[in-house]
Protein backbone atom coordinates (compact mmCIF):
# COMPACT_ATOMS: atom_id res chain seq x y z
CA UNK A 1 0.00 0.00 0.00
CA UNK A 2 1.37 3.65 -0.88
CA UNK A 3 0.50 6.23 1.55
CA UNK A 4 -1.45 9.17 0.53
CA UNK A 5 0.35 12.13 0.23
CA UNK A 6 -0.33 15.79 2.08
CA UNK A 7 0.28 18.89 -0.61
CA UNK A 8 1.72 20.93 1.58
CA UNK A 9 1.71 23.55 -1.90
CA UNK A 10 -1.65 22.96 -2.40
CA UNK A 11 -2.96 23.50 0.84
CA UNK A 12 -1.16 26.73 1.07
CA UNK A 13 -1.82 27.89 -2.30
CA UNK A 14 -5.59 27.22 -0.48
CA UNK A 15 -4.73 29.09 2.84
CA UNK A 16 -2.87 32.41 1.11
CA UNK A 17 -6.28 33.00 -1.05
CA UNK A 18 -8.23 32.67 2.29
CA UNK A 19 -5.56 35.29 3.70
CA UNK A 20 -5.44 37.39 1.10
CA UNK A 21 -9.01 38.27 1.41
CA UNK A 22 -8.97 38.61 4.84
CA UNK A 23 -6.07 40.81 4.47
CA UNK A 24 -8.32 43.05 2.28
CA UNK A 25 -10.97 43.29 4.27
CA UNK A 26 -8.90 44.14 7.13
CA UNK A 27 -7.32 47.09 4.95
CA UNK A 28 -11.46 48.38 4.40
CA UNK A 29 -11.67 47.90 8.07
CA UNK A 30 -8.79 49.69 9.39
CA UNK A 31 -7.66 51.95 6.32
CA UNK A 32 -3.93 50.70 6.07
CA UNK A 33 -2.43 47.19 5.37
CA UNK A 34 -1.35 44.68 7.31
CA UNK A 35 2.68 44.93 7.65
CA UNK A 36 5.51 42.23 8.16
CA UNK A 37 9.05 43.30 9.29
CA UNK A 38 11.60 40.88 8.12
CA UNK A 39 15.16 41.54 9.58
CA UNK A 40 18.14 39.06 8.57
CA UNK A 41 21.72 40.04 9.65
CA UNK A 42 25.05 38.49 7.53
CA UNK A 43 24.45 36.84 4.22
CA UNK A 44 23.75 32.99 5.63
CA UNK A 45 22.55 31.11 1.56
CA UNK A 46 20.10 29.81 3.38
CA UNK A 47 18.39 32.19 5.36
CA UNK A 48 18.63 34.43 2.14
CA UNK A 49 16.32 32.75 0.03
CA UNK A 50 14.10 32.03 3.37
CA UNK A 51 13.77 35.43 3.63
CA UNK A 52 12.90 36.27 0.17
CA UNK A 53 10.21 33.47 0.06
CA UNK A 54 9.06 35.03 3.34
CA UNK A 55 8.78 38.20 1.46
CA UNK A 56 7.32 37.08 -1.74
CA UNK A 57 4.57 35.37 0.64
CA UNK A 58 3.71 38.67 1.78
CA UNK A 59 3.50 39.87 -2.08
CA UNK A 60 0.90 37.47 -2.57
CA UNK A 61 -1.27 37.90 0.46
CA UNK A 62 -1.42 41.48 0.03
CA UNK A 63 0.77 42.12 3.77
CA UNK A 64 2.94 45.03 3.15
CA UNK A 65 6.66 44.03 3.93
CA UNK A 66 9.82 46.11 4.81
CA UNK A 67 13.00 43.96 4.65
CA UNK A 68 16.25 44.70 6.74
CA UNK A 69 19.26 43.16 5.94
CA UNK A 70 22.18 44.05 8.54
CA UNK A 71 25.88 43.36 7.50
CA UNK A 72 27.53 40.04 9.44
CA UNK A 73 29.49 42.51 11.29
CA UNK A 74 26.75 44.27 12.99
CA UNK A 75 26.81 44.70 16.38
CA UNK A 76 24.18 43.91 19.18
CA UNK A 77 23.43 47.54 19.32
CA UNK A 78 22.91 47.86 15.61
CA UNK A 79 20.25 44.72 15.76
CA UNK A 80 18.76 46.01 18.85
CA UNK A 81 17.94 49.33 17.64
CA UNK A 82 16.13 48.21 14.72
CA UNK A 83 14.12 45.78 17.14
CA UNK A 84 13.62 49.20 19.31
CA UNK A 85 12.50 51.03 16.17
CA UNK A 86 10.16 48.68 14.35
CA UNK A 87 8.48 47.68 17.92
CA UNK A 88 7.74 51.37 18.18
CA UNK A 89 6.38 51.74 14.72
CA UNK A 90 2.71 51.33 14.82
CA UNK A 91 2.22 50.48 11.51
CA UNK A 92 4.47 47.51 12.04
CA UNK A 93 2.12 44.21 13.06
CA UNK A 94 5.11 41.76 12.75
CA UNK A 95 8.67 41.41 13.70
CA UNK A 96 10.69 38.55 12.27
CA UNK A 97 14.49 38.17 13.04
CA UNK A 98 15.35 35.14 10.69
CA UNK A 99 17.82 32.82 12.51
CA UNK A 100 20.43 31.40 13.26
CA UNK A 101 22.05 34.98 13.66
CA UNK A 102 25.81 35.16 12.98
CA UNK A 103 28.13 34.44 15.86
CA UNK A 104 28.53 36.92 18.53
CA UNK A 105 24.91 38.06 18.72
CA UNK A 106 22.83 37.45 21.86
CA UNK A 107 19.87 35.60 20.15
CA UNK A 108 17.76 35.25 23.63
CA UNK A 109 18.35 39.14 23.96
CA UNK A 110 17.05 40.11 20.96
CA UNK A 111 14.25 37.81 20.62
CA UNK A 112 12.88 38.98 24.06
CA UNK A 113 13.27 42.53 22.45
CA UNK A 114 10.36 41.86 20.32
CA UNK A 115 6.91 43.26 21.74
CA UNK A 116 5.10 39.78 22.59
CA UNK A 117 2.07 41.25 20.25
CA UNK A 118 4.01 41.54 17.21
CA UNK A 119 6.40 37.88 17.98
CA UNK A 120 5.01 36.47 14.43
CA UNK A 121 7.39 33.37 15.11
CA UNK A 122 6.28 33.03 18.67
CA UNK A 123 9.61 32.45 19.84
CA UNK A 124 9.48 35.41 22.77
CA UNK A 125 9.37 33.06 26.28
CA UNK A 126 5.91 34.89 27.08
CA UNK A 127 4.50 33.51 24.26
CA UNK A 128 6.19 29.67 24.29
CA UNK A 129 4.61 29.71 28.00
CA UNK A 130 1.54 30.54 26.97
CA UNK A 131 1.87 27.69 25.04
CA UNK A 132 2.62 25.37 27.58
CA UNK A 133 0.23 26.37 29.67
CA UNK A 134 -2.65 25.65 26.74
CA UNK A 135 -3.46 29.52 26.41
CA UNK A 136 -4.72 30.83 22.85
CA UNK A 137 -1.58 32.70 21.96
CA UNK A 138 0.51 32.60 18.21
CA UNK A 139 2.61 29.56 17.99
CA UNK A 140 6.08 28.85 16.08
CA UNK A 141 5.02 28.36 12.31
CA UNK A 142 6.47 24.88 11.58
CA UNK A 143 4.99 23.40 13.74
CA UNK A 144 1.36 25.20 13.79
CA UNK A 145 1.74 24.45 9.79
CA UNK A 146 2.33 20.83 10.55
CA UNK A 147 -1.29 21.15 12.87
CA UNK A 148 -3.07 22.79 9.62
CA UNK A 149 -2.18 20.28 7.21
CA UNK A 150 -3.25 17.39 9.80
CA UNK A 151 -6.52 18.95 10.36
CA UNK A 152 -7.16 19.64 6.40
CA UNK A 153 -6.58 15.95 6.09
CA UNK A 154 -9.24 14.82 8.85
CA UNK A 155 -6.27 13.30 10.49
CA UNK A 156 -7.42 13.72 14.70
CA UNK A 157 -4.97 13.21 17.02
CA UNK A 158 -6.61 12.75 20.30
CA UNK A 159 -5.64 9.12 22.26
CA UNK A 160 -3.04 8.40 19.46
CA UNK A 161 1.11 7.97 20.23
CA UNK A 162 2.49 11.07 18.67
CA UNK A 163 6.26 10.79 18.55
CA UNK A 164 8.26 13.31 17.70
CA UNK A 165 12.24 13.25 17.00
CA UNK A 166 14.14 16.78 17.71
CA UNK A 167 13.82 18.71 20.08
CA UNK A 168 14.67 22.12 19.07
CA UNK A 169 13.11 25.42 20.58
CA UNK A 170 11.57 25.93 17.06
CA UNK A 171 10.17 22.84 15.75
CA UNK A 172 10.62 19.93 18.41
CA UNK A 173 9.10 21.39 22.05
CA UNK A 174 6.15 23.63 20.54
CA UNK A 175 5.10 20.60 18.38
CA UNK A 176 4.91 18.41 21.10
CA UNK A 177 3.02 21.09 23.09
CA UNK A 178 0.67 21.08 20.16
CA UNK A 179 -0.06 17.61 19.98
CA UNK A 180 -0.58 17.53 23.57
CA UNK A 181 -2.83 20.51 23.51
CA UNK A 182 -4.96 18.16 20.86
CA UNK A 183 -4.64 15.08 23.59
CA UNK A 184 -2.11 13.05 21.96
CA UNK A 185 0.22 10.69 24.17
CA UNK A 186 3.45 12.76 23.45
CA UNK A 187 6.93 11.33 23.32
CA UNK A 188 10.51 13.53 22.29
CA UNK A 189 12.81 11.89 21.07
CA UNK A 190 16.35 13.35 20.55
CA UNK A 191 19.92 12.36 20.14
CA UNK A 192 20.53 10.69 23.44
CA UNK A 193 17.04 8.63 23.30
CA UNK A 194 17.34 4.92 23.74
CA UNK A 195 15.65 2.38 21.45
CA UNK A 196 14.22 5.11 19.02
CA UNK A 197 13.49 2.41 16.59
CA UNK A 198 11.24 0.83 19.39
CA UNK A 199 9.48 3.78 20.38
CA UNK A 200 9.08 5.29 16.34
CA UNK A 201 7.45 2.09 16.14
CA UNK A 202 4.93 2.26 18.55
CA UNK A 203 4.04 5.76 16.49
CA UNK A 204 0.46 6.51 15.16
CA UNK A 205 1.66 9.51 14.35
CA UNK A 206 5.64 10.38 13.79
CA UNK A 207 7.31 14.12 13.07
CA UNK A 208 10.76 14.14 12.13
CA UNK A 209 12.35 17.19 12.94
CA UNK A 210 16.23 16.15 13.66
CA UNK A 211 17.95 17.78 10.53
CA UNK A 212 19.64 14.33 9.44
CA UNK A 213 18.82 13.31 5.36
CA UNK A 214 16.87 10.30 5.34
CA UNK A 215 17.26 9.06 8.92
CA UNK A 216 14.11 7.93 9.18
CA UNK A 217 13.50 3.99 7.58
CA UNK A 218 10.55 2.27 7.28
CA UNK A 219 11.78 -0.43 9.89
CA UNK A 220 11.21 1.99 12.25
CA UNK A 221 7.52 3.21 10.99
CA UNK A 222 4.53 1.13 12.10
CA UNK A 223 1.90 0.00 9.74
CA UNK A 224 -0.65 2.44 8.60
CA UNK A 225 1.63 5.62 10.74
CA UNK A 226 0.67 9.57 9.68
CA UNK A 227 4.56 10.36 9.18
CA UNK A 228 5.27 14.20 8.89
CA UNK A 229 9.18 15.17 7.47
CA UNK A 230 9.89 18.37 9.00
CA UNK A 231 13.60 18.32 7.48
CA UNK A 232 15.17 20.35 4.49
CA UNK A 233 18.42 19.21 3.45
CA UNK A 234 20.42 19.74 1.22
CA UNK A 235 22.28 17.02 -0.30
CA UNK A 236 24.50 17.12 -3.65
CA UNK A 237 22.48 20.51 -4.58
CA UNK A 238 19.16 18.44 -3.65
CA UNK A 239 16.51 19.17 -0.94
CA UNK A 240 16.36 15.70 1.24
CA UNK A 241 13.81 15.39 3.90
CA UNK A 242 14.47 13.44 7.45
CA UNK A 243 12.74 10.76 6.06
CA UNK A 244 13.37 7.84 3.52
CA UNK A 245 10.77 9.14 1.54
CA UNK A 246 10.51 6.12 -1.01
CA UNK A 247 10.39 3.00 1.54
CA UNK A 248 8.73 4.62 4.65
CA UNK A 249 5.48 5.98 1.81
CA UNK A 250 5.24 1.89 1.20
CA UNK A 251 4.48 1.93 4.96
CA UNK A 252 2.72 4.95 6.19
CA UNK A 253 -0.99 5.93 6.03
CA UNK A 254 0.01 9.63 4.73
CA UNK A 255 2.85 11.21 4.20
CA UNK A 256 4.34 14.65 3.51
CA UNK A 257 6.87 15.34 0.33
CA UNK A 258 10.24 17.22 0.32
CA UNK A 259 9.77 19.38 -0.93
CA UNK A 260 6.57 20.24 -1.14
CA UNK A 261 5.20 19.53 2.33
CA UNK A 262 5.73 21.03 5.49
CA UNK A 263 8.27 23.76 4.29
CA UNK A 264 5.41 25.61 1.99
CA UNK A 265 2.97 25.80 5.09
CA UNK A 266 5.99 27.15 7.15
CA UNK A 267 5.87 30.39 5.21
CA UNK A 268 1.71 30.42 4.85
CA UNK A 269 1.82 30.07 8.71
CA UNK A 270 4.11 32.88 9.54
CA UNK A 271 1.61 34.79 6.62
CA UNK A 272 -1.18 33.73 8.56
CA UNK A 273 0.52 34.51 12.24
CA UNK A 274 1.15 38.32 11.09
CA UNK A 275 -2.58 38.87 10.24
CA UNK A 276 -3.61 37.84 13.22
CA UNK A 277 -0.98 40.31 14.63
CA UNK A 278 -2.41 42.94 13.30
CA UNK A 279 -6.08 42.08 13.69
CA UNK A 280 -5.72 41.55 17.84
CA UNK A 281 -3.54 44.73 17.53
CA UNK A 282 -5.91 46.72 16.07
CA UNK A 283 -8.69 44.81 18.46
CA UNK A 284 -6.49 46.25 21.50
CA UNK A 285 -6.78 49.63 20.76
CA UNK A 286 -10.46 50.00 21.08
N1 LIG B 1 15.17 29.76 10.94
C1 LIG B 1 14.71 28.51 10.67
N2 LIG B 1 13.38 28.45 10.84
C2 LIG B 1 12.98 29.69 11.23
C3 LIG B 1 11.72 30.25 11.54
O1 LIG B 1 10.67 29.59 11.54
N3 LIG B 1 11.73 31.55 11.89
C4 LIG B 1 12.88 32.29 11.94
N4 LIG B 1 12.79 33.57 12.31
N5 LIG B 1 14.07 31.80 11.65
C5 LIG B 1 14.11 30.51 11.29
Amino acid sequence: MSAVLIDGKALSARKREEIKKKCEIFEQEYGRKICLAVVLVGNDPASEVYVRNKIRGCEATDIRSLSFTLPQTASQNDVEQLICALSADESVDGILVQLPLPKGLDEDRILNLIPTEKDVDGFHPVNVGKLLLGKETIVACTPMGVMTMLHDNDISVAGKNAVVIGRSNIVGKPMAMLLLRDHATVTICHSRTKNLKEICKNADILVAAIGKPEFVTADMVKDGAVVIDVGINRVNGKLKGDVDFDSVKEKASYITPVPGGVGPMTITTLLENTYLCGVRRERAKS
